[in-house]
């Protein structure tokens, strides 16, 4: 029998929804040691969050987070909420016992990424990060392949995360919806919104970034700001590149920006090892291409795996051979690994502090662009 798993969710945006879903599915397509229940949903407005409730099935509602946290009957507690209150939040959750899910980035910043591991620890809290993408099927099985040695040594890691959505020079930034433009609420902006899933991807698929040379453009420096009603000075980047050394000596390549037209959510990558190449994009997810040098020369050519049948990664719980499952599923993944984790008393990745090591970069790339040089990433 599974055991229930009371869950407190905050926030009820994109993610709010995303994570929901997952709750909702996940032992549907699972067998697990426990379930989600949906006991509280909490966000600022009454009216929203009841609505949200009771669409998604949550028992309750709260307006404030910190009651939903001197709540006896919640066991966890899953922050989608914009960056700037993951570490209050995550470091009162854990202080309360309960088990946290917070959203990417860890924090706003390393020195407050490492007050939140540093917390979970303390607390002896189970903690999760979403860095979802590990959990796309394919992009698991790239995983599987680089563990396995298929690429042998690797020498090029290459990475994009395009937009296009912030290009008229009338988007506000700032309050709802709009958030991730004012850095007060973000932190930054492609850097610690798309990047950091880039990031987090590599470092898991090629091991730790050593140094690295950045550059960041803020293309529309002024916008209003929904909240205060006045023009106000844009302090996120619009636009990143980096590139990089890793550990194991290879060199990365990354771009990110919400200024590519044409691009809605382009998140794409390529690893050359000596015997063998693989890349992934995020707009075909289900596919992953692959070419082997070995294979015999008149033969030889990119492959596409159309990773959809029952020994792919996670590909057993679904449909059929052949039937492709999406961007959600992603999230299904996540709370399954979790709870199976939990099952067998095992810290499930990406927990804070691997999130952290992202949050290291990220800092680096910030401190790169700002002083123009090559910057260390600090060993977390
Ligand atoms: N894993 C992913 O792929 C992914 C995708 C999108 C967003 N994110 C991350 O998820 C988080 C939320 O992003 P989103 O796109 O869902 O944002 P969103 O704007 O859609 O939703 C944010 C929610 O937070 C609520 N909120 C804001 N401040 C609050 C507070 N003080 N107390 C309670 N509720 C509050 C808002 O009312 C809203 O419900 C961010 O950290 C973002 O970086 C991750």
């Amino acid at each position: 029998m599974s055991k229930p798993l009371n869950f407190g969710i905050i926030g009820y945006g994109f993610m709010g929804r995303a994570h929901s879903n997952a709750y909702r599915k996940v032992n549907n397509f699972f067998d697990l040691p426990s379930h989600p229940v949906l006991k509280a949903a909490c966000a600022r407005d009454k009216d929203k969050v009841k609505a949200f409730a009771d669409k998604w099935g949550y028992e309750s509602v709260e307006t404030d987070w910190r009651k939903l946290l001197e709540r006896k009957d919640i066991d966890a507690i899953d922050i989608c909420t914009p960056n700037n209150t993951h570490a209050e939040i995550a470091i009162a959750a854990a202080q309360a016992g309960k088990m946290i899910l917070c959203e990417k980035p860890l924090a706003m910043n390393g020195p407050e990424g490492l007050k939140m591991v540093q917390a979970v620890e303390k607390a002896k809290v189970p903690n999760i990060v979403w860095y979802n993408y590990r959990r796309v099927p394919a992009v698991t099985l790239a995983k599987q392949l680089v563990d396995e040695g298929k690429l042998g040594k690797i020498f090029h890691y290459r990475a994009n995360f395009l937009q296009d959505w912030t290009i008229s020079a009338d988007l506000p930034q700032g309050g709802a919806g709009l958030w991730r433009l004012d850095v007060a609420a973000a932190g930054s902006g492609v850097t610690g919104d798309l990047l950091a899933h880039c990031i987090d991807t590599a470092i898991w698929l090629n091991g730790g970034i050593a140094t690295l040379s950045a550059m960041t453009e803020t293309f529309i420096k002024e916008r209003k700001h929904t909240l205060t009603g006045k023009v106000e000075k844009v302090g996120i980047d619009d636009a990143c590149s980096f590139f990089c050394r890793f550990q194991n000596g290879s060199l990365g390549l990354f771009e990110s920006t919400r200024y590519a037209r044409g691009h809605k959510a382009l998140y794409t990558f390529e690893i050359n090892g000596e015997h063998a190449s693989i890349k992934w994009d995020l707009h075909d997810l289900h596919r992953l291409e692959y070419f082997d040098h070995r294979d015999q020369g008149i033969l030889r050519g990119w492959r596409s795996i159309h990773v959809t049948d029952g020994d792919h990664p996670y590909m057993g719980k679904w449909w059929v051979p052949g039937l492709q499952i999406g961007y959600e599923h992603s999230f299904v993944h996540q709370v399954a690994d979790f709870l199976e984790g939990l099952g067998k008393g095992q810290a499930v990745q990406p927990d804070f502090r691997n999130a952290y090591q992202t949050q290291l970069v990220l800092d680096a790339i910030l401190d790169s662009a700002k002083n123009r040089k090559w910057t260390e990433v600090a060993r977390g």
